[in-house]
């Protein structure tokens, strides 16, 4: 059986990829500081797969604990998500969010060599392409300069990862996530978001619970069919299977180059207005909203073109919208 290290496995993507590997028989060894997020998950996980992962409490800045749980642990591949993740937040912090997505990263990628681990797969973002000059975005489309220091951790992330596979034998897979959303349709697991949340979607169902006065559409003057912003939103389980594909590539050797990248959407956009009508139908909610100035470094439009993806990783999404809103709903009810 395949031991896989998962950081940041108790985290929103994290833990359903842990649930997901766990479901294909691999052994789960996670991670996670629990600076955003709550050891409770571990119990949900468990409960979900009827299979406790071990679980290690640890701070991957901290070079001497990374060490040390490499000298006690023999690991199969690594699934790295473990990382600061709030744009905004990172333009008030950029070296907390240097030290902590670059450090960690490359602390990770030392013991790999040191220890002839291989097999990596790294949580990249669509940020990396801005506002891509063409549509759907292929992974061809040219990197942009970065809108915030959170964006430019995935760049120079996969630049130090293709670096390192090139220079010491290792191979990796750098997933490009488009906007991540819904729950585990167990509804045990899902986004839990510190404070007042920043993402779409857990705004929509905090203030269809009450716990937020009324959502605020930041412009209606993008030059899309409503006046609203789109993005390419994936079902979280969806994308989880993803690293599962994209792991069991490097496992099996499949791997046409050492380090690969694949975007990792439904290749569908949404506007915001669609997803607060999508949301209305799936909840049997009223949804109260405004309509506000665009938000500082929003793009118009993202969504992914999922021909790659779908041929290297023979992965595609199984998921639609309405049914990640309606498990969002779900997970949200559920917190009350
Ligand atoms: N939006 C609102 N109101 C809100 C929150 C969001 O109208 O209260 C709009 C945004 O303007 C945007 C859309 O909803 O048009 C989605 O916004 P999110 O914040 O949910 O997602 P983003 O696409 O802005 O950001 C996501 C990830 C980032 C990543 C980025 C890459 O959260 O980590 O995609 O494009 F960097």
């Amino acid at each position: 059986m395949k031991k896989i290290l998962v950081t940041g496995g108790l985290g929103f993507i994290g833990s359903h990829t842990v649930v997901e590997l766990q479901n294909e028989g691999f052994e789960v060894v996670i991670i996670d500081n629990l600076s955003n997020s709550k050891i409770d998950v571990l119990n949900s996980i468990t409960e979900i797969t009827h299979k406790k992962p071990d679980f290690h409490q640890l701070d991957l800045r901290v070079k001497s604990d990374v060490k040390n749980f490499f000298d006690h642990t023999k690991i199969d591949g690594i699934i790295h998500f473990a990382a600061f993740k709030a744009v905004g937040e990172s333009v008030e912090k950029p070296l907390e969010y240097y030290e902590n997505n670059i450090g960690s990263l490359v602390y990770l990628l030392q013991e790999m060599r040191d220890r002839n681990i291989d097999n990596f797969i790294f949580s990249s973002s669509c940020t990396v392409y801005g506002q891509a000059d063409e549509l759907p975005i292929t992974e061809n489309a040219p990197i942009k300069p970065a809108e915030s220091p959170y964006g430019n951790t995935k760049q120079v992330g996969e630049e130090i990862i293709k670096e390192a596979c090139n220079a010491h034998n290792l191979n990796a897979i750098a997933l490009r996530y488009f906007n991540p959303i819904g729950a585990h349709d167990s509804i045990k697991i899902g986004e839990l978001p510190l404070g007042v949340p920043q993402n779409l979607i857990p705004f929509v169902t905090q203030t269809a619970a009450g716990i937020r006065k009324e959502l605020s559409i930041f412009g209606d003057d993008y030059p899309t069919h409503d006046g609203t912003a789109i993005r390419d939103y994936i079902h979280v389980v969806d994308l989880a299977k993803a690293h599962i594909a994209a792991l069991q590539r490097l496992l099996d050797k499949k791997n046409a180059n050492n380090f690969e990248f694949f975007n990792v959407g439904t290749g569908k956009g949404s506007s915001v207005l669609d997803v607060v009508k999508s949301f209305e139908k799936v909840s049997s909610q009223k949804l109260p909203y405004k309509i506000v100035g665009r938000r500082a470094g929003d793009i118009t439009a993202a969504y992914a073109d999922t021909s790659l993806v779908s041929k290297e990783l023979n992965w595609k999404t199984e998921k639609t919208l309405d049914e990640a809103l309606d498990s969002a709903w779900k997970w949200q009810e559920s917190q009350l």
